[in-house]
């Protein structure tokens, strides 16, 4: 699949966002080994810490469809209802997710007005996995 195919599916994935206390909608692309791209929206709660990013939401809908192997992401986030400008980088826990399924080339896409690329290993370098667990 071509970079601007899933770029376009990210910002998409945007207006299914649930973001009504920060406004920042968020969307995600995913593109797994097997072809299939599974899409995530940012899911906020009340009670603030139960709220999911998109990329998560993105993972664990591939996961739990027996989708193991992932080749590249696009992420594309900015206030809720306006066109996306500045790249989004992923949060921290999100990086940590993406480590357990993915390794260090794994591919992360920004989406903003142009798309910056970067590599897992850039985003998350010397990272816990489950290496560290044999
Ligand atoms: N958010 C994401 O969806 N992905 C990230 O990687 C960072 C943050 C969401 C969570 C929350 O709904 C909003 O952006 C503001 O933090």
């Amino acid at each position: 699949m071509k970079d601007e195919m899933l770029s376009t599916l990210a910002r998409e994935a945007r207006e299914l966002s649930y973001c009504p206390y920060s406004s920042m909608a968020v969307g995600a692309a995913l593109l797994g080994k097997s072809g299939k791209v599974y899409l995530g929206a940012n899911i906020e709660n009340a009670s603030f810490t139960p709220t999911v990013c998109a990329e998560r939401v993105a993972f664990f809908k591939a996961i739990s469809e027996g989708e193991r192997e992932f080749v590249k992401i696009a992420i594309s986030g900015g206030p809720k209802g306006e066109p996306v400008r500045k790249s989004f980088a992923p949060c921290g826990v999100c990086r940590q997710v993406m480590r357990e399924f993915c390794s260090g080339d794994f591919e992360i896409m920004l989406v903003g007005e142009t798309i910056e690329k970067y590599t897992l290993e850039e985003l998350f370098p010397a990272s816990f996995s489950k290496e560290n667990m044999e």
